[in-house]
C-alpha cells in the first residue's frame, strides 16, 4: 500500500512480534502488557530459571502471561521449547500436536542470558532436528558460535559457516528462523537460502552500531547479544529489513533486565525494546523512505512464514512528537528502555 510521506497517521494491520522475552513473576507482570498493547500474537522465548523444557512448563508459563495481560488486548502467546542436549523429541512432538509448542529455541550453551543449559553441540540434537522436520515445526537459532577463541564480532559469521549451513544441508525440509541477525554475511545467507530460511530483526540493530557501546564511554544500555557490529552490518539490515523480502520480518528481541544488573562490571545483555518497539521500526522506515513495506514487515511475513493467519485488526501510529521517559518502572523495579530520553515521531494512538 503506498503511504504519502507527510501522512499524519499510518493504519497497519495488526502487528505480531516473533521474538520477545517477557520473563516471570514481578517483571512478567510489568513487561508483558508492553508488547500486548500494539502486538496480537508474540514469540516468547523459554529461557527463564529453570528454562522451559516440557509441554507443563510451557502451559503453565502461558497461563500467567496471560493472566499478566489485560483480557481486552486480544494477546496469544506462542509458546516455543528450550533446547537441551537431553531433550525428549516425543515431549516437543506432543507440544507441538497439543497447541503448545510453536517452535523450538537453540540457544547454544553459553552463548547469552540463561543459556548455560542449552545445546553443547547440534550433533546431539539429531533425532530432535528430524522429529521437527517431519512435523513442519521451526527451528529458532540464536546464531552465534561460543569457541573462546572467536571474536565475539565474529561470532554470528562463524555460526553461519560451522553450523547453520551444515544443519541446513543435513535437514533438507527442517524451516529455520535465524533471530536477531546482525551481520550482512546473515542476510546475504538468508537472501540466498530457500525459501524455508527466514530471520528476524531487532529495533536496535536497525538503529545502533556498535560505535554506540563504546564511543564517549561505555553504555550499557545499548549492550545485547548478539553485539551491534560496525555501520556497514547495520546499513545492510536497513537494506534487508525495508526491502519488501518476504523473508525479513520482525523480532523485537525485547529483553529487559533491572537498571543494577545492566549498569555493573558484568552487566547483563538485553535491551527493553517494548515500550517504543513500534515506533522505533516506523522510525527507521520512514527514514529509508520505506513506509510502504512497514506492514508486510511488521504484519504480513512472519505470519506466513509460520503458516498462521494475518490478523484481522489494525494498529494506529500517529505522527507526534514525545520523549520517552528515562526509566519504566512498576513494584519496585526499574527498568531503562531503549530510546530512554530521546524523542520519537510516531507514537502508536490505538490498536485493535
Ligand atoms: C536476551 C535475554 O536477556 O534474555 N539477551 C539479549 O541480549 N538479547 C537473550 C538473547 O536473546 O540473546
Ligand atoms: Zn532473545
Amino acid at each position: 500500500m503506498p503511504v504519502d510521506p507527510s501522512a499524519e497517521r499510518l493504519v497497519l494491520r495488526r502487528p505480531d512480534d516473533w521474538h520477545v522475552h517477557l520473563r516471570d513473576g514481578d517483571t512478567l507482570t510489568m513487561v508483558a502488557r508492553h508488547t500486548a498493547w500494539p502486538f496480537a500474537r508474540a514469540i516468547i522465548m523459554p529461557n527463564l530459571t529453570p528454562p522451559v523444557t516440557t509441554v507443563d512448563a510451557a502451559r503453565a508459563y502461558r497461563d500467567r502471561i496471560l493472566a499478566a495481560v489485560p483480557a481486552q488486548a486480544g494477546f496469544t502467546p506462542l509458546m516455543t521449547a528450550y533446547l537441551t542436549d537431553e531433550i525428549d523429541p516425543e515431549e516437543i512432538a506432543r507440544g507441538h500436536a497439543e497447541g503448545v509448542f510453536t517452535a523450538c529455541k537453540l540457544y547454544p550453551a553459553g552463548a547469552t542470558t540463561n543459556s548455560a543449559a542449552g545445546v553443547t553441540d547440534i550433533r546431539r540434537l539429531d533425532a530432535v532436528l528430524a522429529r521437527m522436520q517431519e512435523i513442519g515445526m521451526p527451528l529458532l537459532v540464536h546464531g552465534e558460535v561460543v569457541d573462546a577463541d572467536i571474536d565475539i564480532f565474529d561470532r554470528e559469521a562463524v555460526f553461519i559457516e560451522r553450523v547453520l549451513a551444515p544443519t541446513l544441508a543435513r535437514f533438507p525440509a527442517l524451516k529455520v528462523v535465524f533471530e536477531h541477525i546482525t551481520t550482512r554475511e546473515a542476510v546475504d545467507f538468508v537472501r540466498a537460502a530457500d525459501e524455508r530460511v527466514a530471520a528476524t530483526i531487532t529495533a536496535h540493530h536497525l538503529e545502533l552500531n556498535r560505535n554506540d557501546l563504546l564511543v564517549g564511554g561505555i553504555r550499557p544500555h545499548n549492550y545485547c547479544l548478539p553485539v551491534a557490529k560496525r555501520e556497514q552490518h547495520r546499513i545492510a539490515l536497513r537494506e534487508a529489513a525495508t526491502s519488501g523480502n518476504p523473508k525479513f520480518f520482525l523480532g523485537t528481541d525485547t529483553a529487559p533486565h533491572a537498571i543494577a544488573d545492566k549498569e555493573s562490571a558484568c552487566g547483563c545483555a538485553g535491551i527493553f525494546s517494548a515500550p517504543v518497539a513500534l515506533e522505533s521500526y516506523a522510525k527507521v522506515f520512514e527514514e529509508e523512505g520505506a513506509l510502504e513495506q512497514l506492514e508486510a514487515f511488521a504484519s504480513e511475513n512472519g505470519p506466513r512464514f509460520y503458516g498462521l493467519p494475518l490478523n484481522e485488526g489494525s494498529v494506529t501510529l500517529e505522527r507526534c512528537a514525545w520523549t520517552v521517559p528515562e526509566i519504566v518502572e512498576a513494584g519496585g523495579l526499574r527498568i531503562r528502555p531503549f530510546h530512554a530520553g530521546q524523542s520519537l515521531g510516531w507514537r502508536v494512538l490505538r490498536a485493535d
